[in-house]
């Protein structure tokens, strides 16, 4: 069987014959499969590579500078930064149906992307972070969940007159060849490690409308429990852990004063395959100490609720 370090080698080889002196676009999402295309192709032809790295405003806490920090000054990968937050926030102004906004965030991000290949004529090449597994599954159409994340990260949903050829260096290997390669490139366990997120970001995790004044509550409540659960060891633990901002406001009292603010929900499962999950059965003592500092440090919210639901009926995300 093939080790890493080969696995390594004969890609780097591979690729450098396949895109000669031309250049490479890549949307860096952050994600585990996008970053890892990234260490590796930067391997391969350096400054060839040229990372398109849309900030939707949709992203987990400090995200965008996370990625910045470890691609662009700490490996020396060229990668833009475009600032799109305003773009998305007003194109999914007064829409709350969950597939809408899907349909919308892979809209905005299609249409961020085209303008950035057009600002780089040079490019001739995309790369992706297709994985065996996604191509197993394009191959039987599925549900219309399973579409939907196929528009949004696959190049069929890319407008055709991009007129890019593919490069997709993982497309034959599996989720732990992927981390293995990514660690012994360089890349930050924690970053290898990461719990999956969705592609739509926190626009499916902000229930109902996604209003910018949302955004920042949800990110410091998730941060503070991921935070937690890393340093309690749970992180590895759980298979997925997040926050989800309920747009419901219910009363509670600080000192003298009555507060009437907005409730989180907080959701943690473990599975194998993410198509069934049962929740996960966090420590109370602990439940208690994210929901104290959640409320404590955070204006606007005033009462942190624990998702008790298994999947099925529940699916893993509240939309
Ligand atoms: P559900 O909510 O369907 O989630 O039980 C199963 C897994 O898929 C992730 N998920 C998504 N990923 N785009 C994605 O890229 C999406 O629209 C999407 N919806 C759910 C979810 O986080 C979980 O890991």
């Amino acid at each position: 069987s093939w080790t890493t370090e080969a696995i390594i080698e004969d890609q780097i080889a591979r690729v450098r014959e396949q895109v000669g002196d031309d250049t490479v676009l890549l949307g860096l999402s952050g994600g585990v499969d996008s970053s890892v295309v990234a260490a590796l192709l930067h391997q391969a032809i350096g400054d060839q590579l040229l990372c398109i790295f849309v900030d939707t405003g949709l992203l987990r806490y400090r995200e965008g500078d996370e990625v910045m920090a470890i691609f662009a000054e700490h490996l020396g990968v060229r990668v833009e930064r475009v600032n799109a937050r305003d773009q998305f926030m007003d194109a999914l102004a007064g829409v709350s149906d969950p597939e809408e906004k899907r349909k919308i965030i892979g809209r905005e991000f299609i249409r961020v992307f085209e303008a950035a290949a057009k600002r780089h004529q040079e490019a001739s090449w995309l790369a992706q972070g297709t994985i065996y597994p996604d191509v197993i599954e394009s191959a039987g159409a599925k549900t219309g969940k399973a579409k939907v994340i196929k528009s949004h990260h696959n190049v069929g949903g890319l407008p055709e007159d991009m007129n890019l050829k593919l490069v997709e260096p993982l497309r034959e290997l599996f989720k732990d060849e992927v981390r293995r390669i990514g660690v012994e490139l360089g890349l930050p366990a924690e970053l290898v490690m990461r719990h999956p997120f969705p592609g739509p970001g926190l626009g499916v995790r902000i229930l109902g409308e996604v209003r910018p004044e949302y955004v920042e509550p949800l990110q410091k409540a998730d941060h503070i429990f991921i935070s937690e659960l890393r340093q309690a060891g749970l992180y590895d633990k759980v298979s997925q852990a997040f926050a989800v901002f309920l747009p419901v406001k219910s009363v509670g009292v600080v000192g003298d004063a009555r507060r009437y603010e907005y409730v989180i929900a907080l959701r943690a499962v473990e599975t194998i395959d993410f198509m069934t999950a049962r929740w996960a059965y966090l420590d109370h003592e602990f439940l208690d100490h994210v929901a104290r500092r959640i409320i404590n440090e955070i204006t606007g919210v005033s009462r942190v609720v624990y998702d008790i639901s298994g999947k099925p009926p529940a699916t893993i995300e509240w939309e």
